[in-house]
């Protein structure tokens, strides 16, 4: 029977469809020959700097404010005659990234608003040409490359300023005439700034891969850049997982980075204040450390390029952590430890890392463990800790009453092979009353 959703020509249409659907499924995406050697720094740098910058941050409303106010083209792009920001903004950003320890950015080159950051031959509705008068990316890429860190470019495909932006899923000509300023504006941006690390696909409304001529626009991307990696929001897999606001891991050999943002806005939101905190952001980081995954943190500067304060101090706070725990997360492999009341866990080798988020005082203790714990320290102070191991559970004991690093205070625990937690065998095998 066909399901009441289709009719007839469209199921047909479908079944016809899907053998070829599926063999092209077998093909070789672009990127795929090369992907662990692109990956290689990505994957050990763990922790980036999301940028949401544009028009809307002189708003100040977040970033759908141009779609969720319902404001005219002709009204919203007055905006961009106004954006005045003070040189060499991104210098601010890009600092703050390296003492947090962020090891690379990712900015908006345009976000969906639809005017661009950067010097673009294909529109006016670009910084150099209004209110700006510079190229905003170039300054960008140039204070990133000044600290050290590496450059990813976020660009928009869906655009809520370009006349066939919404058409184009209606009418062929628009189609064409959108894909070839698309990939035109990606070609820009892959040609005119040197070696970029990342490119950040995002929003594909309202076409398909097909529509986007996706593995066409990665075959190009690839051609200018070879080092580059991309993300999968162009349709196609590419070489990485996007999980926004969310921590979750994909599968063993699937890279994944997880996007979140310190309040609940991308772009700057004045009256936004759900702030996280220093704590709570370091313990997603070290989620997404331990399950193989990057830790993508959103700031939304206000139009003149100024970062908000709350996110200055929430930055600062987890760069003092790092530069004592850093070298906990960078580089760090998936853990198979995860339960426990207080603590998160990442791993390099043998080596177990216990990260106590609420500090229980003199006694931390962990279940489950499949390996003979050799020695303990804590990083804070390099102390060796005592403990004690039986069949079921490890006790690290003596410790101090108050927590001696903050907001976090991890136990490094040498196992003799890799750690890995069976809490299965706790519950069957802990000996019951009289068995
Ligand atoms: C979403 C939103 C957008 C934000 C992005 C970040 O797709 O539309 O505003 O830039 O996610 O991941």
């Amino acid at each position: 029977m066909l399901h009441p959703a289709f009719s007839r020509r469209q199921y047909l249409q479908m079944i016809s469809a899907a053998p070829a659907a599926a063999a092209s499924l077998q093909k070789p995406l672009p990127g795929d020959a090369d992907r662990e050697r692109r990956m290689k720094w990505w994957h050990e740098a763990k922790f980036g700097m999301f940028i949401h910058w544009g028009l809307y941050s002189l708003l100040g409303r977040h970033e759908w404010v141009m779609e969720n106010e319902a404001i005219p083209v002709a009204e919203y792009e007055q905006l961009a005659k106004q954006f005045k920001p003070k040189p060499n903004a991104a210098r601010e950003w890009a600092r703050l990234a390296r003492r947090a320890g962020q090891k690379y950015m990712v900015m908006t080159t345009k976000h969906h608003e639809g005017f661009c950051l950067f010097d673009s031959k294909l529109t006016d509705y670009c910084a150099t040409k209004q209110g700006p008068g510079r190229d905003l990316v170039a300054e960008y890429v140039e204070a990133a490359r000044a600290e050290g860190l590496r450059v990813g470019f976020y660009y928009s495909l869906m655009d809520w300023h370009h006349p066939d932006g919404a058409r184009c899923a209606t009418d062929e000509a628009a189609r064409k005439r959108f894909v070839e300023y698309i990939h035109g504006q990606i070609r820009e941006l892959l040609t005119n700034y040197g070696k970029i690390d990342i490119l950040w696909y995002d929003v594909a409304w309202p076409l398909t891969a097909e529509g986007w001529e996706s593995v066409r626009m990665n075959e190009m991307v690839f051609k200018l850049q070879p080092d580059i990696i991309v993300n999968n929001r162009n349709l196609l897999p590419g070489d990485f997982s996007t999980p926004e606001q969310r921590i979750q891991a994909e599968k063993p050999g699937r890279a994944w980075e997880a996007c979140m943002t310190m309040n609940d806005s991308w772009g700057y939101h004045a009256a936004d204040d759900n702030w996280k905190s220093p704590k709570t952001c370091l313990r997603n980081l070290i989620q997404c450390a331990r399950d193989g995954g990057n830790y993508l943190l959103n700031i939304g500067p206000r139009g003149d390029g100024s970062v908000p304060e709350e996110s200055v101090r929430i930055l600062s706070a987890i760069g003092r952590w790092m530069e004592r725990n850093g070298h906990t997360i960078y580089g760090a492999e998936r853990c198979r430890v995860t339960r426990s009341n207080y603590a998160g866990f990442t791993r390099k080798g043998n080596t177990l890392y216990m990260h106590v988020y609420f500090w229980p005082g003199e006694t931390v203790t962990l279940a489950g463990l499949e390996c003979k714990v050799l020695s303990a320290k804590l990083l804070a102070t390099g102390k060796p800790v005592t403990f004690q191991q039986d069949e079921f559970r490890v006790r690290f004991t003596g410790l101090p009453k108050t927590p001696p690093d903050d907001p976090i205070t991890t136990i490094a625990i040498e196992c003799d092979r890799e750690p890995v937690q069976n809490m299965d065998r706790v519950r069957r095998e802990r000996p019951r009353r009289g068995v």
